[in-house]
Parts: structure tokens; C-alpha cells; sequence
């Protein structure tokens, strides 16, 4: 492996809007599932996301591992969480908002990772009683209306990457996911009341991929001091801060 030390966790984040010739070259490297999958939907400008995002993420992973990015093998776990198949030092783990995806790479453990772009929240206050833990709720709740979906996300993107992490996905009742922004990385998820994964043993932080968004990211495990952060910017890499 290369470019990454043991119990290291690397953001890329990746830019999906770029030109019709890349996304040509990008659909190049892609798997005949994941061709099958880009072709299945509705609107041009997702099959296009679809391509840019699973290309870059090959190309880095592959990158990592001195393989051709399209060699890779994916598989795909029992509630859709894409994997390396016959790897078990190198996890990662993608997500999409808007024009901006962002792959987490950890030699930690498992990872999740979630963004999300800040936008009106429709029906937020049955969002909040749907998705927050009672305690959670006022925290959102007593915030002015223009700070109230940026709060309220904030929450969202801690416990869809957890429950990203052990690859299960967005699971009700999510108001049984207790979590608690201000405490440290490792004591952020302070209850699932026996609801979620058994294991309370990952650390969640947060980040920010860009202007606009948040994001959390979660591994099993002890997070590293410094996370670092990466941009893919059509088939280039280039160090800059997430954060
Ligand atoms: C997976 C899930 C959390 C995605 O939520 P989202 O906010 O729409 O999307 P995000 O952009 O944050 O993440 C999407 C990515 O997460 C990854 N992913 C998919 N399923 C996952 C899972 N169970 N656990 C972790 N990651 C998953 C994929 O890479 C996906 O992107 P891709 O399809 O372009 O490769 C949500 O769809 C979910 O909870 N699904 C439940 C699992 C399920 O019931 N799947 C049905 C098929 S078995």
C-alpha cells in the first residue's frame, strides 16, 4: 500500500460537475454493474454524478493499492455498502450532496462518512421530532430560524456516518441515536438505547467539506490527531484543508 500509514484517515473530496470528455474517460475505468447502475437513471446529469463520483473513487483507491482502477474489486455488503473485496487493512466509504462527493479512506477500521448541503429543511420541526432524541431536539429547537437546518444537519450527518460505518445504512428509530456535539470524538454517540449496532466503539467528528456543507465522519476506532485532506479534481490531486 501506498501513501498511507496504519491508523491513518484520509477526506478526498471531489468535485462531480466537470467535463463531458472526463466523464468519458471516468466511465472507462467503471465495472459493467456499475455501468449497468449509471445507465438506470432518470436524468443525464445523474448518470453523469454517478460516473465522476464511483471513476474518482477508483482511481484514488486503486492508487493506494498500485492497481489499475479498474482491477478493483467492489463488492457490495448485505445493505448496499460498498466494499474492497479480499481487503482487510484498507475500508472506505463514500458520500454525495449537491455537485460535491467526498471518500473517506481509513487503515483504522471501518469507516462512514456523510456531507450534507445546507438547505431549508422541509417539515423540519417533524424532522426534529422524527430523527432527534428528545434531548437532542432543543439544541435545534431554541436556535434562531436561520441557524435552525444547519443545526439540525449537523445531527443528521453524525448519525447517518455512524450507522454508515457498521454498513447499515439510515436506520429508524433514529431518535434512539443520542448524540452529543460538543463532547470529544470518542464520547459523541452517548446512547442507542440497544437500538443500533451493539458496539458504541466509534468515534464521530465533524468537518467541513466546503463552504455550505457539513459533514461527520466516523471509524471504529480512535480517531487520528490529524485527519488529512485531499481534493480530486478531474484525474489531479492536490493537498488542501477540509476543516
Ligand atoms: C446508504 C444510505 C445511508 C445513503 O444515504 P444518502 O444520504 O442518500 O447518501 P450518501 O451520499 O451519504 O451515501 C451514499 C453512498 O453510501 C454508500 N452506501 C450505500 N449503502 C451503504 C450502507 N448500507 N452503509 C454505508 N454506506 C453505504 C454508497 O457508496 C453510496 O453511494 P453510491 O451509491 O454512489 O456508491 C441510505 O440509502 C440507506 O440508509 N440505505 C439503507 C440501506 C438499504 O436499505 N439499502 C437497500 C438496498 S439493500
Amino acid at each position: 500500500m501506498t501513501g498511507i500509514s496504519a491508523d491513518a484517515l484520509h477526506l478526498w473530496s471531489i468535485p462531480l460537475h466537470t467535463s463531458k470528455s472526463q466523464v468519458a474517460q471516468l466511465r472507462e475505468v467503471l465495472s459493467a454493474s456499475e455501468r449497468e447502475k449509471a445507465e438506470s437513471f432518470l436524468l443525464d446529469a445523474q448518470t453523469q454524478r454517478y460516473i465522476v463520483c464511483r471513476g474518482a473513487v477508483r482511481q484514488i483507491v486503486a492508487g493506494y493499492l498500485e492497481m489499475a482502477p479498474k482491477q478493483l474489486s467492489l463488492v457490495n455488503g448485505k445493505f448496499g455498502k460498498p466494499q474492497l473485496e479480499h481487503q482487510d487493512s484498507l475500508w472506505f466509504n463514500i458520500t454525495h450532496s449537491g455537485d460535491l462527493a467526498v471518500l473517506a479512506i481509513s487503515t483504522i477500521g471501518e469507516v462512514g462518512v456523510d456531507i450534507e448541503q445546507i438547505r431549508p429543511i422541509r417539515g423540519l420541526s417533524r424532522m426534529v421530532d422524527r430523527c432527534l432524541a428528545p434531548g437532542e431536539r432543543p439544541d435545534v429547537l431554541r436556535l434562531p430560524a436561520a441557524e435552525k437546518d444547519r443545526q439540525f444537519l449537523r445531527y443528521w450527518t453524525h448519525k447517518e456516518a455512524y450507522l454508515k460505518t457498521f454498513g447499515v445504512g439510515i436506520r429508524r428509530p433514529l431518535e434512539k441515536l443520542e448524540i452529543d456535539l460538543t463532547a470529544p470524538p470518542s464520547r459523541r454517540i452517548m446512547n442507542h438505547f440497544g437500538h443500533f449496532p451493539d458496539e458504541l466503539a466509534a468515534s464521530v467528528t465533524e468537518f467541513c467539506p466546503a463552504e455550505g456543507f457539513v459533514g461527520a465522519i466516523s471509524v471504529c476506532g480512535s480517531l487520528p490527531a490529524d485527519i488529512a485532506a485531499q481534493a480530486w479534481v478531474g484525474g489531479r490531486f492536490r493537498a488542501q484543508r477540509v476543516g
